[in-house]
Order: C-alpha cells, then sequence, then structure tokens
C-alpha cells in the first residue's frame, strides 16, 4: 500500500482541523496542523510533506493563495481543497489552479479515504515513473554490461534468468572483470530495482566492525557505542545487499552470515533481539573459494549457501572478442568526459589493444584507454599512444602483479606488502624489466630483489 505519509492540514476552524488530523493519524499517516496560511507555508519549507488538506475560506492568506503559492514553491507536493457545501466555483477554480482533488465540507470520512488514498497513490505512480525512466536513460548512456563473446552472451543470459528471482547469487572472477557492475546490473534488472542497492566491502573492515557494519549495533554493545546504529542489512531492506570480498571475511562473521543466510534474521551486535530482513544477497570475490573449502579456511554449508547461482566471469584474455566492442565503448565515454576530438582507433591500434595481456583485466583496457584519450592529439588513436606488450605486464617475465590496496585493507602488514610490491613492480616496468637497475634504483641488492620477486611468485 502506500505506507505511511505526511500530511499537513490547514483549517483555521481548530475542531475540523483536529477532526481531519485524527483520523489521518488513525489510518497511519504523520500530521502536521497548521491554523493559517503563511503557517502552512512555513511548516512546508521545513518538512517533508506529501499531501496538503487545505481549506479554503480563511483569514489573511485564502486556500486558493496557498495552493498557488506551493504550486511554484513546491510543486511536488499534492494538494486537495476542502470547500464549503455549495461552492462548486472555487473547487473548480481550486482544480484549474493544479488541486489534486477537492472534498466538501462537512467531509465525510468515507469520501476523505478515497480521495487521500487515490492522490498517494498518484504519487506513488508518479514517482516510480520518473525513476525507472531515470534507469532508462542512465542504461541507454553508459550503465551497461558489454559482452558479445559466447562466454559473455551466456553468462548475461543466466544473469538476467537469476535477476528474476531472489536466489542467492555468488559472482567469481579475476580483479576487474567486471563483479561489482554484474551486481549492480542484477539489481537493475531484478524486480527489487526500485529499491536500494547497499554495497560492503568485506576486506575493508576488521571482523568487530565488520559484523556491526552488517548487522547494527545496540548502545553500549562496545567502547564508542553510544547510540544503536542500524547496519547495511536493514539499509538494503527490500532491496539487494552487495557482500563484496567475501572470501575475506574471518569465521565468526562466516557463522553469523550463514544464520542470516538461512533464516533470514540477524541480531544487532550486543543484542539478543532477532530481526527479520527481506534482502535479496548477492556476494563477490576474487578468491577461489572452492579452494578455501578445501583448505579448511571458508565454511562448506555458507558456500552453498552463497553459491545458489554461481555466475564465473572470465578473463578478458579468454573473450578477446570483445575487446573492440569495449574499446569503443570507452573511447566514447573518454572522449566525453574529458571534451576531446578522439573518435577511433587505427587499424594498428587496434591490433595492439588486442594483443595486451590484461592481468588487471576491464579495469586495465580502461585505464589505457582514457590515458590514450587525455594525451591523444588527434582524432584517431595510433598505437604509439598504448603501451607495448612488456610495458602492460609489469615484471616482465616475472608476470607478477601488485594486488590493490583494497584487497588487503584493515590488514597492516598485508598494505605494506601490497605498497612494495606495487612500488617493485612499478620500477621494474620503468626499467623495462632490468632487474639489476631497478634494484639499484630502489637501494636493493640484486639477489634482495630477485628473492622478493620469487617468493611472490610463490604466493600466487
Ligand atoms: N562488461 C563490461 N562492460 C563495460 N564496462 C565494464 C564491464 N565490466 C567491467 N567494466 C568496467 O571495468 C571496471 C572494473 O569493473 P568492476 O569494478 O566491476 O570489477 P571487479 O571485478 O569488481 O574488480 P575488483 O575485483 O578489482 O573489485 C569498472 O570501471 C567497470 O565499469
Ligand atoms: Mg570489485
Amino acid at each position: 500500500m502506500n505506507g505511511q505519509r505526511l500530511i499537513l492540514v490547514v483549517d483555521d476552524e481548530e475542531t475540523q482541523r483536529r477532526t481531519v488530523g485524527s483520523v489521518l493519524q488513525d489510518w497511519g499517516h504523520e500530521v502536521l496542523e497548521a491554523a493559517a496560511g503563511q503557517e502552512a507555508l512555513g511548516l512546508v519549507k521545513d518538512h517533508a510533506v506529501d499531501l496538503i488538506l487545505t481549506d479554503m475560506r480563511m483569514p489573511g492568506m485564502s486556500g486558493l493563495e496557498l495552493l498557488r503559492e506551493c504550486r511554484t514553491l513546491r510543486p511536488d507536493i499534492s494538494v486537495v481543497v476542502m470547500t464549503a457545501f455549495g461552492s462548486v466555483e472555487t473547487a473548480v477554480e481550486a482544480m484549474k489552479n493544479g488541486a489534486a482533488d477537492f472534498l466538501t465540507k462537512p467531509i465525510d470520512l468515507d469520501r476523505l479515504e478515497v480521495v487521500v488514498g487515490r492522490v498517494l497513490e498518484m504519487r506513488r505512480l508518479i514517482r516510480e515513473n520518473r525513476l525507472l525512466r531515470q534507469r532508462l536513460e542512465e542504461s541507454a548512456s553508459g550503465f551497461q554490461l558489454i559482452g558479445n563473446s559466447r562466454v559473455m552472451a551466456e553468462l548475461l543470459s543466466r544473469a538476467a534468468r537469476a535477476a528474476e528471482t531472489d536466489a542467492t547469487v555468488l559472482i567469481t572472477g579475476e580483479s576487474g572483470t567486471g563483479k561489482e557492475l554484474l551486481a549492480r546490473s542484477l539489481h537493475d534488472l531484478s524486480p527489487r530495482c526500485l529499491e536500494k542497492f547497499v554495497a560492503i566491502n568485506c576486506a575493508a573492515l576488521p571482523e568487530t566492525l565488520l559484523e556491526s557494519e552488517l548487522f547494527g549495533h545496540v548502545k553500549g554493545a562496545f567502547t564508542g557505542a553510544d547510540r544503536d546504529r542500524p547496519g547495511r542489512v536493514a539499509a538494503a531492506e527490500n532491496g539487494t545487499l552487495f557482500l563484496d570480498e567475501i572470501g575475506d571475511i574471518s569465521p565468526l562473521v562466516q557463522v553469523k552470515l550463514l544464520r542470516f543466510l538461512q533464516e533470514r534474521e540477524y541480531s544487532p551486535v550486543g543484542s539478543d533481539l532477532s530481526l527479520k530482513a527481506d534482502v535479496r544477497v548477492v556476494a563477490a570475490t576474487h578468491r577461489d573459494l572452492e579452494a578455501m573449502v578445501a583448505a579448511g579456511d571458508f565454511r562448506e554449508d555458507l558456500f552453498y549457501r552463497l553459491r545458489v547461482v554461481s555466475l564465473a566471469l572470465p578473463p578478458l584474455r579468454e573473450r578477446r572478442e570483445d575487446i573492440p566492442e569495449l574499446a569503443e565503448f570507452f573511447l566514447a565515454r573518454f572522449a566525453k568526459r574529458y571534451q576531446r576530438p578522439v573518435r577511433k582507433f587505427s587499424a594498428e591500434a587496434m591490433a595492439r589493444l588486442m594483443s595486451l595481456p590484461y592481468r588487471g583485466n576491464i579495469r586495465e583496457l580502461e585505464n589505457i584507454i582514457e590515458q590514450a584519450v587525455v594525451m591523444a592529439r588527434e582524432v584517431v588513436i595510433q598505437a604509439e599512444d598504448f603501451p607495448s606488450r612488456q610495458e602492460a605486464s609489469p615484471g616482465g617475465d616475472a608476470g607478477l602483479t601488485a594486488p590493490g590496496l583494497d584487497d588487503v585493507r584493515g590488514d597492516l602488514p598485508g598494505m605494506l606488502e601490497a605498497l612494495e610490491r606495487r612500488i617493485i613492480m612499478e620500477t621494474l616496468a620503468a626499467f623495462k624489466g632490468n632487474k639489476s637497475s631497478a634494484a639499484r634504483h630502489l637501494g636493493l641488492t640484486e639477489s634482495g630483489l630477485r628473492y622478493k620477486l620469487g617468493k611472490w611468485q610463490q604466493g600466487d
């Protein structure tokens, strides 16, 4: 139904105002009252009023004047006028000026209910329509998944079918393959598309904070919890909850999440209260969860609960057919964003794009094209505007890439190592893979550098 709305009742006659106000309250609405037009306008400025019910004849500002003011100040508020019995002309005048409907006094409660219900329903439909339009425009202007290769077409058609349901989805794929974009598309194609999409990066927070971020906490649950706070699960009510980097959650949070997925119930930190949630869950990870289950690092029961539908995004190097379309798409996007007159790629430029290794997948392709667009001096992008194969795979024969800091956030030693690794990879790339020059530049011995590279290679 319409849910609770804020309704402002304006009438100089107190009993009249009170009666109408209290019935509306009985029907579950929140009500504000004003005895005059000016007072009503003041309230409108400070409150998110949905509907105004106003008397026509009042001292000072008349109902008609109030209506006109509201139509210019806050055209989003619906106004219903209450006219004395027999004064049809005023009602007609009000409708001409944009009133949503009118009621004649003495107010008939059945009719009040019908009119208020209809006006609120109308508002809901208008808002829904506007949101849908926005969504359509967004998807026409770039918010979309590109991929015509067979693997991607198949994956996207499975995704579209899963989107229609509330089934939990697990998205896997290397870094930069589009996991988050796919999660958003699942939401946008789902019946929940008008509700919220709430994302949480599970790797970014230490265990205790993650639990309270997800499920909320009550006042006094831990030091610093000075008031009750709802979590992301509550924020995603009726919508979609996206659990990014799910492979990084601790055993404790795994247990809590399992309960939540099994029963759709959870307790805020520090409370025994069991709360219900109507939330669709989509999770993603770049880790191999199956291997983690085998190694005892991830609960098997949770794994199966998450993987009701599993969507594995292939790395870009395994679907090179998609590169031209993606490249054109990014070219158009960045040319527009940076106001550059770049329009296309030369044949050699496209050939080079097709041949790069793309360890960073679509994100890497996106970055390469962004840089080329910014630097381009002509309408056509040339092969020289792109990195060569060697430069594109920093570390040369080592074939390593540095993990993003986001992958290890919340783990200081891990972050420092990722940083160290990135600096070394960038230095190696700058020296075209020459280890002795890179080591000298970094103040390391060559064997020290080789040792680190060897360690990381084993770790991968
Ligand atoms: N199929 C696609 N079509 C167009 N753009 C895409 C597509 N897939 C990914 N992208 C773009 O590539 C970038 C990386 O995508 P996204 O952030 O979804 O990857 P991810 O798999 O979540 O990466 P990570 O594991 O590093 O978090 C984003 O800018 C996204 O918009
Ligand atoms: Mg991501």
